[in-house]
């Protein structure tokens, strides 16, 4: 449907913890099925057997320290494990995948809040990845607190990375919204605090468009 990615749709929700991510993917999934297109939906870290295990390595306590070169390459070896197993097969059968989390959210946790660079990370992931992009960046913007406080409203205990200060949130979400202001094309910045059916009915127009202009293009 698209240049990058034809003949599929490839759309990453990024955001910092508690922006309400897989809400909207799902909610978008439900309106591209609705359209009779065979929809993806898949996260990171996971998304494959090995990622998956992967996932519970870097995101569950009680696996003593973690460095952070240690931290960002197993984020991007399951994100490798991701893009050429499932992400890549699903695009060239022309399907829309929705990732909630994927490059950026390595560039912002592990180059900007753990320190090693957003350029190095960058570059690690677009190694791994060989370079796949997604056509659709929808970044939830969210203040540290509000994520905070969304999240454990709903109980679950904080993982390793949620469980940082808010300062590293702080720094985060700023990296995250100068990604987005890099490349503004491939961007939709939302404010997470707006009424999900809002978000959700922006999510869905600037995904038609870019299916309008896919098969325009086609
Ligand atoms: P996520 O699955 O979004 O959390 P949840 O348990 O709320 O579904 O992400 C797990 C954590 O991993 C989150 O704090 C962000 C962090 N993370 C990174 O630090 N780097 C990465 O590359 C990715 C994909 C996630």
């Amino acid at each position: 449907m698209t240049t990058t990615n034809s003949p599929g749709l490839f759309i990453a929700f990024e955001g910092g913890d508690g922006a309400g991510k897989s809400t909207q993917a799902s909610l978008l999934a439900d309106a591209m099925e609705a359209r009779g297109l065979t929809v993806l939906r898949t996260r990171e870290p996971g998304g494959t057997p090995i990622g998956e295990k992967l996932r519970s390595l870097v995101l569950d306590h009680g696996h003593g320290h973690i460095d952070a070169h240690t931290e960002a390459l197993i984020f991007a070896a399951s994100r490798a494990a991701h893009a050429s197993q499932v992400i890549r097969p699903a695009l060239e059968r022309g399907d829309v995948v929705l990732t909630d989390r994927y490059i950026d959210s390595s560039v912002a946790y592990q180059g900007a809040g753990r320190d090693l660079g957003t350029d190095v990370v960058r570059t690690l992931n677009e190694w791994a990845t060989s370079g796949l992009q997604p056509d659709l960046t929808v970044l939830l913007d969210v203040d540290p607190a509000d994520g905070r406080r969304r999240r454990t409203a709903g109980d679950a205990a904080e993982d390793r990375l949620e469980s940082e200060a808010d300062e590293f949130h702080t720094t985060i979400r700023e990296a995250f919204l100068k990604l987005a202001a890099t490349r503004p094309d491939t961007y939709l910045v939302l404010p997470a605090h707006l009424p999900v059916h809002e978000l959700a009915a922006q999510i869905l127009s600037r995904t038609d468009s870019l299916l309008a202009t896919a098969r325009g293009a086609a």
